[in-house]
């Protein structure tokens, strides 16, 4: 009998990390999943276990802890087969950057970058020495953004993307893929937790939210097609487009002058 392939999923407890660890589960493979809400990660392994007849193993960790990180890390670099790798965990903060307390930010860093980089750097020996793997990197389309409001996010996002393209380019030849997905607005858990309180969907047009099956699934399909960016839906792919282009550059240079001439200066 030959061994089922594993997936290791961070930010499994919830949105888009529960969506992978559902549908890779559906593709027949084993899983890790990993976040700080034990509960809710054991509740999907009996599921995803009873439904598909596959092992789920269930990692509770906080990735903005040095212990946190270390286990995980130490576990994707143990894992033998590990083919699949999603690096999902995040969150978002409210405020600009010099409201927000430091730890917050500091927060950010560490389960957005550090623990991103740490993980894909435990898993990639392994994935080069069979010749196969996949990392996918939950970045955002605001890491192509540039002006205020969500300085850390947007950063930490951006530092995917540049990272993921790198990457990707280091990894040809080895077969591993190298992804950043980055999703525009998506129903999941994300705005309604305690660092985005008070946050309304209703602000923001219905058509500009995207189903969390249709962006995961879009990040799968796009892995046969070896793409490093992936932005899903048209609406974003155009928005992504041009803030990555010229007139992105431009229109953000006019929002900073706009601002400061507001402000007097
Ligand atoms: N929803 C959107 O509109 C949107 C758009 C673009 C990109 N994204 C990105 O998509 C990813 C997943 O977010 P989501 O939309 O699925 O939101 P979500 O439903 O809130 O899920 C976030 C996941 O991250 C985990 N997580 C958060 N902080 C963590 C920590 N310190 N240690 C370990 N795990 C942690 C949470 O688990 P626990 O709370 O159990 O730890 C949860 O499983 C994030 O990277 C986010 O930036 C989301």
């Amino acid at each position: 009998m030959t061994a089922r392939p594993l997936a290791l999923i961070t930010g499994a407890s919830s949105g888009i990390g529960e969506t992978f660890a559902r549908k890779l589960a559906a593709q027949g493979y084993d899983l890790i999943i990993t976040a700080r809400r034990e509960e809710r990660l054991k509740e999907l392994a009996a599921e995803l276990m009873d439904r598909h007849g596959i092992e789920v193993e269930v990692l509770p960790a906080d990735l903005s802890r040095r212990e946190g990180m270390e286990k995980v890390e130490n576990r994707a670099a143990s894992a033998s087969g590990l083919e699949i790798l999603v690096n999902n965990a995040g969150f978002g903060l409210r405020g600009t950057f010099a409201e927000i307390p430091v730890e917050k930010s500091q927060s950010m860093l560490d389960v957005h970058i550090t623990a991103t980089m740490r993980i894909t750097r435990a898993a990639l020996p392994g994935m080069i020495e069979h010749g196969k793997g996949v990392v996918i990197n939950v970045s955002s389309v605001a890491g192509f953004m540039s002006y205020g409001g969500r300085t850390m996010y947007s950063a930490t996002k951006a530092f995917l993307n540049a990272f993921s393209t790198n990457l990707a380019n280091e990894m040809l030849g080895t077969g591993v893929k190298i992804q950043a997905l980055c999703p525009g607005f998506t129903v999941t858990e994300f705005h309604d937790t305690e660092e985005i309180k008070g946050f309304s969907r209703s602000r923001y047009p219905s058509w500009s939210w995207q189903n969390v099956d249709y962006v995961v699934g879009t990040s799968l399909k796009a892995l046969d097609r070896n793409k490093v960016i992936v932005v899903p839906g048209a609406f974003y792919q155009t928005a992504a487009y041009i803030l990555r282009s010229p007139v992105g550059r431009i229109r953000a240079l006019f929002t900073r002058r706009a601002k400061s001439m507001q402000e007097g200066k």
